[in-house]
Parts: structure tokens; C-alpha cells; sequence
């Protein structure tokens, strides 16, 4: 059982913090956990792709880095392909495995980092679709006893970036394999932003859609490989009608999406661009220029860079807007 003390985390997540872990453990097999559980310090904390952390310098107890490999369909019936994928999968590899095969579903959510694990737990969702369209069950082991667990969507309480993973269940659980459900019915979904406008005059196929994803995404956020950041930094705050339209009187151009439930979406960059911080930095932080939502690292930042940033822009967000903005990556 592989292990290692003293960890660099800085290249095993994408905000390429400087970090070091305790103690890392890498899983390769699912019936590894038992033994890492036995010899582990606590706190345990269970690593994928790392595409929506932000972690302390020092992180103490032991990280558990989900390497798990292994995809393939598990049966059909007349309605839809059911797909099954190991956490450690990349996910954007998976999306394209799954086109390639012919089924289609996730083309929506090409190019999103991390692996398939972590999908599930903040409910991962790009250009209209969220994970929890497209998902059927997930397969889990406890993180007390290394005992297995099947959580149906039911049970994993999905909503917008979140899940029973981010709340009453966090901390318990080692995703090991997440099942979808992909719907031989393909329904292509184009109404997010400019997604139909860059489908123009091309067949509509869902590898087609997976492309114009792919090429909206790359126009407007930032390759972790070439400049750290987590994605998008803040959740996309939810406020009643009254609000929303107290704002819109205001600020006629706010972008504001009604939510099934007759609250109100507000788009976080906007507010953040607003209250001027496209484009500036802090110390060794930024919000990033082409994508006010995310926060990227310049260089050699910590996790104090980042909260100090975070804070002056909830702060400057809060007093213009009377808006709270909530990170969406996970802390350690
Ligand atoms: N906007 C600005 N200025 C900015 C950024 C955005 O005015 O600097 C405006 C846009 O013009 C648009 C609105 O805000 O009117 C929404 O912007 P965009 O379509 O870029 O999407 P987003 O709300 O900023 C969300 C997700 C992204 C996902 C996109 C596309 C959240 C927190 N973020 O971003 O997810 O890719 O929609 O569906 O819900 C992520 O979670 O890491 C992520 C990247």
C-alpha cells in the first residue's frame, strides 16, 4: 500500500497552492481502504482531480488520492444506456469515451476538470445540464469501516453545486463508482449563452456540441495547466423574487434567471466585474480578466492569499449589492 509523508500538494490540485499534506495514500484498489484506514492519521480526507480545493499550507492527517481505473457499459434496455466509471477516471476523458461509444448525454459537460468521483459531489453542471441529469446510483465505501454503500439519486440530494456529500454526509464517504443514465432519446440541450449561435449552420450532433462547449469554455476560462484557479470561485447566488427585482430596478442589465421554486439566480461575475474586480489582483492572487468568477493564482500563493481576496470581494459584492457570496471550492 503506497504512502507517503511530507507531501507537495501544489501539482495535485489546479490552484497550485503551496502545500503539504501529512500523509498521502494512493488507491489504486478499492479493497486497499481497510489497510489505509488501519494505519491512517486522522483526519482523513479523500483527494480527486483536485479542481475545487483550496488547501492550507500544512494539512494535517492523511489525503487519500482516488486512483481507481475502469469504465464500461453495464446494460441497456429500450429507453437508455446505463455507463459505469471508476472514480479516479478524468472526467472530460469519460465524456469523450462516452460520445465516442455512441451514447450521448454529457457532451454539455465537456472540458470540466477533475475526475469522475468528485463529479457527484457538488453536483458538477456547464451550459444547462447538471450532473444529475444524466446520473442513476453511485457506489461508495465508508470512510469508519471501508464498508460498501449504494446511494441512489435520491439519496445523494442534488441541487445546484450540492449534494448529501457537501452536507450531512460529508466526510464520511470514498466515492468509488458513480453509474449514469444516458437517455437513447438524444434531446440536445442549446439553450445556455451562445451555444446555439456557435452550433450555426453545422448538423446539430452531440459531438458537434461537445466541440462548441469545448471552444466556449476555452474562450473564457483559464487552463489550469497554464494558470491555477478552481473554476468558477463563488456560487451563483439564489435570492427571492422581491430582491432580485429591487436589484433590477437599480441595475436594469443584471443578468437575473428565475429558478423553478420563484427565486431568483443571480450571475456571481457580473456583481464581481460590477464591484470592479475583473482583472485585479491582491498580493499574489486575481480575479481573472476574461472571467470575473474566477479566482486565479499568479504565483507562489497560499491559502491565506486566497481568503484574503475572497473576503475583499465578498465585502465590496456585499456593499454594493446587499448580495452574500458564497466559495464554492471545498477547504481543507
Ligand atoms: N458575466 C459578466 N462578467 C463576468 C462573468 C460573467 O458580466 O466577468 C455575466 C455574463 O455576461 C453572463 C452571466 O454573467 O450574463 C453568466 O456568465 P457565464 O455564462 O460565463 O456563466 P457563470 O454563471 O459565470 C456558470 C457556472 C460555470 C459554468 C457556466 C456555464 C457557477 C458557479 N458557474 O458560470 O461553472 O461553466 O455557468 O454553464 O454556477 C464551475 O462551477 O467551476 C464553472 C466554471
Amino acid at each position: 500500500m503506497p504512502v507517503l509523508s511530507d507531501v507537495n500538494l501544489q501539482p495535485l490540485h489546479t490552484l497550485g497552492l503551496q502545500s503539504r499534506a501529512e500523509r498521502l495514500y494512493h488507491l489504486e484498489h478499492a479493497d486497499q481502504l481497510a489497510d489505509i484506514l488501519a494505519s491512517a492519521v486522522t483526519p482523513l480526507r479523500v483527494l480527486g482531480g483536485g479542481s475545487n480545493l483550496v488547501p492550507a499550507e500544512r494539512v494535517a492527517g492523511s489525503v487519500i488520492r482516488v486512483e481507481l481505473a475502469g469504465r464500461a457499459l453495464l446494460g441497456e434496455d429500450e429507453h437508455a444506456w446505463y455507463v459505469a466509471a471508476a472514480a479516479g477516471e478524468n472526467w472530460h476523458d469519460f465524456v469523450q469515451w462516452t460520445l465516442a461509444q455512441g451514447w450521448p448525454g454529457l457532451e454539455n459537460l465537456s472540458l470540466i476538470p477533475g475526475t469522475v468521483g468528485a463529479a457527484p459531489i457538488q453536483n458538477i453542471g456547464a451550459y444547462g445540464v447538471e450532473l444529475k441529469d444524466r446520473f442513476h446510483a453511485l457506489h461508495a465505501l465508508s470512510l469508519d469501516d471501508a464498508q460498501p454503500c449504494f446511494f441512489t439519486a435520491e439519496q445523494c440530494m442534488f441541487s445546484y453545486r450540492d449534494s448529501v456529500f457537501k452536507q450531512a454526509e460529508a466526510g464520511r464517504w470514498l466515492i468509488t463508482e458513480v453509474l449514469f443514465r444516458l437517455p437513447k432519446q438524444w434531446a440536445p440541450v442549446l439553450d445556455y449563452g451562445d451555444l446555439r449561435q456557435r452550433l450555426d449552420g453545422q448538423a446539430i450532433t452531440p459531438q458537434a456540441v461537445a466541440d462548441a462547449v469545448i471552444a466556449t469554455r476555452q474562450s473564457k476560462l483559464p487552463d489550469p495547466a497554464v494558470i491555477g484557479n478552481a473554476g468558477s470561485f463563488f456560487h451563483n447566488p439564489i435570492v427571492d423574487a422581491a430582491t432580485a427585482a429591487a436589484l433590477r430596478a437599480h441595475h436594469p442589465a443584471m443578468p437575473a434567471y428565475p429558478q423553478a421554486d420563484g427565486r431568483c439566480k443571480l450571475a456571481a461575475g457580473w456583481l464581481i466585474e460590477q464591484a470592479g474586480w475583473k482583472g485585479k489582483r491582491l498580493g499574489p492572487v486575481g480575479m481573472y480578466d476574461k472571467q470575473a468568477l474566477v479566482l486565479v493564482n499568479h504565483g507562489d500563493a497560499r491559502a491565506a492569499d486566497v481568503r484574503t481576496l475572497m473576503q475583499a470581494v465578498q465585502a465590496d459584492v456585499q456593499q454594493r449589492f446587499g448580495v452574500q457570496l458564497t466559495p464554492e471550492p471545498i477547504w481543507w
